[in-house]
């Protein structure tokens, strides 16, 4: 090695040992005949101190030194002179006096400083990935990665799971985004997809009787990306043989439990998740993934509004549309121009308007162009149905129940954001299960699977695919945690029948599905046994954990919001000889 110990682990037991360090050049100071270098490697920091009457060689060869240049120095750990500890620094106590300096390599001035966590714009921090990751911020959430992955093997692989690869090149996979597709040179014209995620291969192992899979998989999803999304992540992919809803439950909230415990920099708000149903979920929230850390429910008004005097209120509640509210406490002083804003904001979910009523912090007097329709009882009804108080603003939204959730919840995060209700750092998991088998929307005249066609409903919904599809409920689960989706899952279907007739309401003939699936129909006629499973997404578990708002911090080498990696330049184009190989042309877009 060319080194004896790591820069930050040394400590004042250290002190009068020759130790050798080997890293990166994190600061310079030149004192006259003393330079200070802090020196960087992954462990930390350590102050070297380069003395001309210690050693005129050494400090020769530190005069050349600069920013980022490899060094590997030799000296005498010592004791910080009294009064220049770095409490601030684990290694603050103690200083390596230099006796040799030896400088491994030079290093171009880098384009951001590597020893601050300046907000650097995040193209350059892409293109130079390999620098940017030479930051503590990077270093710290790589690290923090790792151990829960370990953690999550350690804990699946002492509970009896083992972790089986499936393969990247495979067969389309209906996951809902489009594939990735991989042309083939030996079958031209053919082409593998990239697999959205292993959800046929795992459902194949227990049909293999390998009863507890998991995998750290990568899946890869062609679709728009957002800060939760990219168009290649990692799952941890999970399957359970012989299982019900709440083994896989239950399970994978130990995990996480145990997991944020021991790796987390933000903790648990509570210890035991909620469980809400779908319907209660976005009856309340607005959403299928609430944020849970604060309040801000949807309240149902349409009793109150539709026998208001208000036309839009009373016809809408005649049509069978819905009127909700939230109360955003504080905010009755807003401005037109803030209420403008979240009218915008609500028309860009799709609502035609916005309507308010703002309790007058001194008079208790409701105001809004809306308020002069409502009698006074009605008003009294509304501000207690909304526990609102004076100060109060009451928004209300009324359209089809989907316009509704979705103009309110985009509204409740963002009151959450301006009444910093989100600023204290605590990771809020909660259930959301009894989810539709169905969406709501028809596609083309068949149903759409809310998760996947594999999907079980619940059984004693059976029945109802024959009476009423969209009725049916599913044995779908989701985790979700301060807004966001963190897994999805479900218990499978075993029964060939009964997934013939979902992929029929699907829209699915069977011969396309033998097509497509045939290798799963055919294995399920081999003896398959009840299943279900689970896949938690790992990047953005991560973001979570590390209390960073975009995965891309929590990946090594990510791709911007186009898909592209700014770093090695790709995708790019491929050489005509490749194209020939694989009988390919490139067409001109008509
Ligand atoms: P699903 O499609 O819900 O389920 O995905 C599971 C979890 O993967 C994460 N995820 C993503 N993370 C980053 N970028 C993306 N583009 C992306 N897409 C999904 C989310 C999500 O909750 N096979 C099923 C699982 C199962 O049924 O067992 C599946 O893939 O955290």
């Amino acid at each position: 090695m060319l080194k004896t110990h790591s820069c930050g682990e040394l400590r004042s037991e250290h002190i009068g040992q020759t130790v050798t360090l080997a890293g990166w050049v994190n600061k310079r100071r030149d004192m006259g005949g003393v330079i200070f270098i802090d020196l960087r490697d992954r462990a930390g920091k350590a102050q070297v101190v380069v003395d001309a009457g210690r050693s005129a060689d050494a400090f020769a060869a530190a005069a050349g030194v600069r920013g980022e240049y490899v060094v590997q120095v030799t000296g005498q750990v010592s004791r910080r002179p009294a009064g220049q500890e770095n409490t601030g620094l684990p290694t603050g106590e103690i200083e390596v006096l230099a006796d040799r300096v030896v400088v491994l390599n030079t290093a171009k001035p880098t384009p951001f400083p590597i020893d601050r966590d300046d907000a650097v714009d995040e193209t350059v921090r892409l293109r130079y990935r390999y620098l940017d990751l030479r930051r503590e911020r990077m270093q710290r959430n790589l690290v923090l990665r790792h151990n829960a992955v370990k953690f999550i093997r350690d804990f699946l692989g002492a509970r009896g799971f083992i972790e089986v690869e499936t393969p990247i090149l495979f067969k389309s996979t209906p996951e809902g985004a489009r594939d990735y597709l991989v042309p083939s040179r030996v079958h031209p014209g053919k082409f593998y997809a990239l697999p959205q995620s292993p959800q046929q291969l795992k459902q194949l192992l227990m049909v293999a009787g390998y009863e507890r899979y998991f995998q750290i998989a990568r899946c890869f999803r062609d679709e728009d990306l957002r800060a939760d999304r990219q168009p290649e992540f990692t799952q941890l992919d999970m399957e359970m043989s012989f299982v019900e809803r709440d083994d896989v439950l239950n399970l994978i909230e130990e995990l996480m439990v145990g997991m944020v415990k021991a790796v987390s920099l933000v903790p648990l708000a509570h210890e035991q998740f909620p469980r809400l149903s779908y319907a209660e979920a976005t009856e309340r929230f607005g959403t299928d993934r609430p944020d849970l850390r604060y309040g801000l429910e949807l309240v149902d008004i349409g009793d109150i509004a539709g026998s208001s005097a208000f036309r839009v209120f009373a016809e809408n509640v005649a049509a069978g549309k819905r009127v909700k509210a939230i109360c955003a406490p504080g905010c009755g002083t807003y401005s037109r121009k803030q209420l403008d804003d979240l009218e915008a904001m609500a028309r860009a979910q799709g609502a035609k308007a916005l309507a308010w009523l703002a309790i007058q912090p001194d008079t208790g007097e409701i105001r809004g162009p809306i308020a002069k329709f409502f009698t006074v009882d009605q008003l009294i009804a509304l501000t207690e149905r909304l526990d609102a108080k004076p100060g109060d603003l009451i928004l209300i939204a009324s359209d089809s129940k989907a316009i509704v959730h979705n103009a309110l919840s985009a509204l409740r995060t963002e009151l959450a954001r301006r009444l910093g209700l989100t600023d204290e750092k605590k990771l809020a998991f909660a259930w959301v299960i009894d989810f539709p088998l169905f969406e709501e929307a028809m596609e083309e005249g068949h149903f759409a699977p809310s998760h996947h066609m594999f999907t079980a409903p619940k059984p004693e919904h059976i029945p109802l695919l024959d009476s009423d599809p969209a009725a049916v409920l599913s044995q779908q689960y989701d985790l979700v945690c301060n807004g966001y989706e963190v897994a999805g899952g479900s218990i499978r279907i075993h029964d060939q029948t009964l997934q013939a007739k979902i992929m029929s309401l699907i829209g699915f003939s069977m011969e396309q599905a033998r097509e497509q699936f045939g290798h799963l129909l055919e294995a399920f006629e081999f003896g398959a046994p009840p299943h279900g499973g689970i896949a938690p997404g790992i990047d953005r578990l991560m973001a979570l954990m590390a209390g960073e708002p975009n995965i891309r911090e929590v990946m090594a080498f990510p791709k911007t919001a186009q898909a592209t990696d700014l770093m090695a330049d790709a995708p790019s184009v491929v050489l005509p000889r490749q194209l020939d190989e694989l009988q390919l042309a490139i067409k001109a877009k008509s």
